[in-house]
């Protein structure tokens, strides 16, 4: 396309320093009997390149669907999405592959590592069509291994490993292809208080070492304390 004629243009130049721009985003789910769900409406946020947002709010209200459409797992029913400089809006299925292996990473409430897998090779299935392949995936893994004091943990499976293990060991996979924007999708809502506040910690310190964006999706206002700013959402309405 002409870039003259491409109505995003300037928008993309504008928000290049954002990891994230919503402009406007809309997500209905439609259901089978023809029942509407509004589960994000006009919904206008900016994540600045290497900010820490959280984002707050009750059950339903949205949560998950944002993080979704942010990491291009969903598509937004209108409005645009645009990650890194790159507006993903109109991106076809393939190329939205390739836009979560390059650009996103995420981490979810409940861990879902590969069970038959040991904490090194869980950071190694993300490498398998990234960026890095062999030997230097694997020094990839065992140093983010070791800097979320899993060292000696690279060969355990998840059954072996405590809940905050787990989660660091999902830490690492998603930074495994050095991300624009992570999305933590309720990081710590399955840890006690003091195993979640040390998960943010480390959350924190890895986001800032790398000059990463993220989205922290929680409950719990103590988590917000690690974040640089907190955005309430409503029945999916952002207020900041
Ligand atoms: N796949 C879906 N189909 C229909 N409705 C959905 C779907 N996913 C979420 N919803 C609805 O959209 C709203 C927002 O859900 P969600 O984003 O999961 O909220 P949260 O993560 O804050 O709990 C809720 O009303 C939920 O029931
Ligand atoms: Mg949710």
């Amino acid at each position: 396309m002409n870039t003259a004629d491409d109505p995003t243009q300037n928008h993309q130049t504008a928000t290049a320093e954002q990891a994230l721009v919503l402009d406007d985003v809309r997500k209905v789910y439609r259901m089978g009997d023809g029942h509407e769900v509004v589960a994000l409406d006009r919904a206008r946020l900016s994540v600045g390149s290497d900010e820490i947002v959280a984002l707050v709010g009750p059950s339903g209200s949205g949560k998950t669907t944002l993080c979704s459409i942010a990491g291009g797992i969903l598509s937004a029913t209108s409005g645009r999405v645009i990650v890194g400089g790159r507006d993903i809006t109109d991106y076809s299925e393939r190329q939205l592959t390739a836009f979560r292996q390059d650009m996103v990473g995420f981490v979810f409430q409940s861990v879902n590592l590969v069970p038959f897998l040991t904490a090194r090779e869980n950071l190694l299935v993300v490498d398998e069509m990234g960026k890095r392949t062999g030997a230097a995936a694997r020094r990839r893994a065992d140093q983010l291994l070791d800097e979320l004091g899993l060292g000696d943990r690279a060969r355990n499976l998840p059954s072996q490993l405590s809940g905050g293990q787990r989660q660091r060991v999902a830490i690492g996979r998603a930074l495994m292809n050095e991300p624009e924007l992570v999305l933590f999708d309720e990081p710590t809502s399955a840890l006690d208080t003091q195993l979640g506040e040390q998960v943010m910690e480390i959350i924190r310190t890895e986001m800032k070492s790398r000059q990463t964006a993220a989205i922290v999706v929680t409950h719990d206002e103590r988590i917000t304390q690690y974040c640089d700013r907190t955005v309430h959402i409503t029945d999916g309405v952002l207020e900041a």
